[in-house]
């Protein structure tokens, strides 16, 4: 029999699912960090067996895709073992386990994280510029290409992320793509979203796709790809090399939507936008605890029947939202 599979009312199945492990980060890009941000605490954390019971319970359910985010995941003692542990799932239907990450560490964990079973990796990077990439993010750009490295030469494949802002680092669309092409290496420009810590998001700050593709066009020859399932839209450079525009601002695409998201304190969220999520935690807690067969399993209808109509009522998409303030960003949802 096939296994039942979450979708919401306008048809929508969700196959990925994303988990931030936790909401710290050592970076603090200007797109996502507020100045002065309120870490979760500790003991709010959902813990890695609440975690795990609960990527199983969605595997079960349909999950085919699981993406770990953060603030930064590597920043979460046990992340690699958790990656360890996922492998179980595979033999249920899971396909892929993937993680979005700043490549800080990436220098240390590229291996274990290989040798645990991750598939692959998206990293952000924002400038090749020294001086750009301190400034964009209050960090150093030395380990992060040291990590990207790493990731090349334990064989862990990846894509680069890289968020384009207005006047901050537009001058990067040619040097990232020559460097990217030059390296055979899978580039994505995002454009910015309303999803920063401070709120300060702008329409004027949003260097659009056709703006992106405009700048391309000085360099070379450009061919638009059928849009495969999935955010970016691809376009062929010079019919050698392809790179992907994720642009959520002037080409939504709400109407494929087949992702949920998990925040590190256990919130369920149908969409990044949403604006409430379903507190899972202390229902995932007392089914961890419980070791009463028959009352565990009531506990898993209920959080089942919870989470299907959450997901059901999941909105049209971004454009239908009405974006009232959120006491939450993108550090804490998951990138
Ligand atoms: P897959 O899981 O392979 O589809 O990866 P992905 O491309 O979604 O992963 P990644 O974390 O690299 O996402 C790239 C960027 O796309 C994110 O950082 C966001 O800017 C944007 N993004 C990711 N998920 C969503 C989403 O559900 N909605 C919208 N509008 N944008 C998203
Ligand atoms: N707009 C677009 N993408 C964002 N990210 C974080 N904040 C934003 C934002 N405001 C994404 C970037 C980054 C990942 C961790 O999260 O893609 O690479
Ligand atoms: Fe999905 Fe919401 Fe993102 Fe649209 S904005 S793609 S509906 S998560």
């Amino acid at each position: 029999m096939s296994p039942a599979i979450f979708s919401d009312q306008y048809g929508r199945y969700k196959r990925k699912l994303r988990i931030s492990v936790t909401d710290r980060c050592n970076f603090k890009c200007m797109y996502c960090m507020p100045e002065h941000p309120e870490w979760i605490k500790k003991k709010d954390l959902l813990d890695f067996e609440a975690l795990y019971l609960f990527c199983e319970f969605m595997v079960q359910n349909g999950i085919q895709k699981i993406r770990i985010t953060g603030g930064e995941p590597l920043m979460r003692q046990g992340v690699v073992h958790f990656v360890r542990d996922l492998q179980k799932l595979r033999s249920i239907g899971l396909k892929r386990i993937s993680m979005t990450t700043n490549a800080h560490y990436l220098a240390k964990y590229a291996y274990d994280l290989k040798q645990a079973g991750l598939d692959d990796l998206n990293i952000s990077l924002d400038s090749l510029d020294a001086q750009q990439f301190l400034k964009l993010t209050k960090k150093s750009i030395e380990p992060v290409l040291q990590g990207i490295q790493a990731a090349q030469l334990v064989g862990l494949p990846f894509k680069i992320n890289t968020v384009l802002m207005k006047g901050k680092n537009d001058d990067q669309i040619l040097p990232l793509v020559n460097w990217a092409k030059a390296h055979s290496i899978p580039l994505r420009f995002i454009e910015f979203m309303p999803l920063d810590g401070d709120a300060l998001w702008h329409n004027h700050d949003v260097v659009t796709e056709q703006e992106i593709l405009s700048v391309l066009a000085t360099q070379f020859d450009l061919r638009e790809l059928k849009q495969e399932h999935e955010p970016a839209r691809l376009y062929r450079l010079n019919d050698e090399y392809d790179i992907g525009i994720i642009s959520t601002i002037s080409h939504s695409f709400c109407g494929e939507c087949d992702r949920i998201r998990l925040t590190a304190q256990g919130e369920l969220y149908n969409c990044l936008f949403a604006p409430q999520g379903l507190m899972l935690k202390p229902l995932l807690d007392q089914i961890v605890a419980e070791k009463n067969t028959d009352l565990r399993q009531t506990l898993q209808r209920t959080i089942h029947e919870k989470i299907s109509a959450y997901i059901w009522h999941k909105a049209k998409g971004f454009h239908s939202l009405n974006k009232q303030p959120r006491k939450i960003s993108m550090h804490t949802l998951g990138g």
